[in-house]
């Protein structure tokens, strides 16, 4: 059973002025597949908030796996993905694309997404979008190939 921890990045879901949908959607799909979510963490758009999660997570934490949602876009307060650049050891390109490649058959919006996809040592770290229709539709490209990536990681 792979330990999984959930990031959501959201100014208002930090203030506790949004429920946390996205993260609720992520619970679920990972019980299905029998992965154990060992925390879930709801922090502030800012690099360094988003940066110190991760960094937690990972080498405290042991997770082995972070699934991060929200603040992919376009908008100045969208950090995840330049937070995660900040923590990984290695890029995986080749997830985001398929995210994209998939979620561009849903909605032309998919391409908006900036979301990276890296290793930390033996920690696996994914961006998704912030929707809860986001992170179900990237979801489920990318759980068959989950079982695989983190078997050679760690
Ligand atoms: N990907 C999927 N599969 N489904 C979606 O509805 N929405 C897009 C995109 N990716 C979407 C998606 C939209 S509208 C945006 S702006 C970007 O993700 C970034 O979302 P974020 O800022 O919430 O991270």
């Amino acid at each position: 059973m792979y330990r999984v921890a959930v990031v959501t990045a959201s100014d208002k879901g930090a203030r506790g002025e949004r429920a946390d949908k996205s993260a609720e959607v992520i619970g679920k799909m990972m019980a299905e597949i029998n992965y154990e979510v060992v925390a879930y963490e709801i922090v502030p758009d800012d690099i360094e908030a988003i940066t110190e999660a991760l960094i937690d997570l990972a080498d405290h934490r042991k997770a082995e796996l972070i699934l991060t949602t929200g603040g992919t876009g376009f908008s100045p307060r969208d950090n995840t993905p330049e937070a995660t650049m900040a923590v990984i050891d290695r890029v995986v390109p080749g997830i985001p694309e398929a995210m994209r490649v998939e979620s561009m058959k849903k909605t032309p919006k998919a391409m908006l997404s900036r979301a990276v996809a890296g290793i930390r040592r033996g920690t696996l770290i994914i961006n998704m979008p912030g929707s809860p229709k986001a992170v179900r539709e990237c979801l489920e490209v990318i759980i068959p190939v989950l079982p695989h990536a983190l078997e050679i990681l760690t």
